[in-house]
């Protein structure tokens, strides 16, 4: 493996305030989110969709990498030109989502795995031969009563740890995201303690499994309250809150972590992250950047509603959102 092919990708991915879009939802997550806005949920339209963010003008501003879905790779803009090909023209580089998606944990109640090292192997080779650089696995552990458990945390972390051995062996930066979701309850310390957990056992399987630190990005969750308790934390408490967690859990040889936004306000999302950025830059060994889908797409999609007169607005709403986050990766975003 050339290490130095996986730390050049990295740093290109973030130089000057740069992130990364993904784009990547799934078929499904993406047909509820069209469902939601009245777009008809066919792969004409999920084309159409990503077309438009593709060929935003100036995205490369602040995009430096984005995230495709495999279906999206296989598919042509308006130009016969492949996705990927078009991204890359543009100054952004290529990635792809090569999980398969969750399924329920066999034996335990609402606790999800996550798919996909299967042939993985053989799909990054291919993968890379069209231009791809990087690639994305998403593991998610739910707060609950009783959960998450030690065996659905070791069993995601292990897959983790299995899929970045595999993407670093090929060449190919691997995201690695064990997301703590926001659904439920509980309090900013329970989503600071089980995350803490989570990503210290991480770092073990990574370790186990002979992965190169240096070559990967880390994009975690922040360290936020449950969506549905009623006290939510300040800006600068979150802020705090995920500095001292991934102060505590996450080696210094790591070059990038990148926060999703995980259901947060696009607000949300860019203040907390300009936080971190404004407060704490000085102080951490890794580049804070994003790796957001919704807080930077959600505006431009609900302007957008799969009708061709609204594209130059979501384009706009588009830009402007990717903008701000990159602001926010710099700690210069003024809300
Ligand atoms: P959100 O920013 O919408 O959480 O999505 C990021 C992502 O890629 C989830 O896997």
């Amino acid at each position: 493996m050339e290490i130095q092919l996986l730390k050049d990708t990295i740093e290109e991915l973030f130089s000057n305030g740069k992130g990364i879009l993904a784009m990547d939802e799934s078929t499904p997550t993406c047909d509820k989110r069209f469902e939601a806005n009245g777009i008809p949920q066919t792969p004409e339209m999920r084309r159409k969709y990503r077309q438009l963010i593709i060929k935003t003008e100036g995205l490369s501003d602040s995009i430096g990498g984005a995230i495709l879905y495999e279906e999206t790779l296989q598919q042509q803009t308006d130009d016969g030109e492949p996705m990927a090909t078009a991204l890359l023209k543009s100054g952004i580089i290529a990635g792809v989502k090569v999980d398969q998606g969750t399924k329920l944990l066999a034996g335990f109640e609402n606790e999800k795995i996550t798919e996909g090292l299967d042939g993985l192997q053989q799909r990054l080779i291919s993968y890379k031969g069209m231009g791809i650089r990087f690639a994305k696995w998403r593991a998610i552990i739910t707060i609950g009563d009783g959960i998450p458990t030690d065996a659905c945390i070791y069993a995601n972390v292990q897959d983790l740890a299995r899929y970045a051995a595999i993407c670093q062996q090929e060449g190919i930066v691997p995201i690695v995201e064990p997301e703590v979701l926001m659904d439920g309850n509980h309090s900013i310390q329970k989503c600071y303690e089980v995350t803490e957990k989570v990503l210290k056992s991480l770092f073990h399987h990574l370790y186990l499994f002979k992965v190169n630190l240096e070559g990967i990005i880390l994009k975690p969750n922040m360290i936020v309250a449950g969506t549905e308790n009623k006290h939510q934390n300040t800006v600068d408490e979150v802020a705090q809150a995920t500095v001292k967690c991934f102060l505590s859990a996450v080696p210094a040889s790591v070059p990038a972590i990148a926060f999703l936004s995980g259901g947060q306000s696009p607000e949300k999302a860019a203040a907390h992250l300009n936080a971190i950025n404004k407060n704490f830059k000085n102080h951490l060994p890794w580049k804070i950047s994003f790796s957001f889908a919704r807080a930077i797409q959600q505006p431009a999609l609900e302007a957008w509603k799969g009708n061709e007169d609204n594209v130059a607005e979501a384009q706009k709403l588009l830009y402007r959102r990717a903008k701000i986050a990159s602001a926010a990766h710099l700690g210069t975003y003024k809300p």
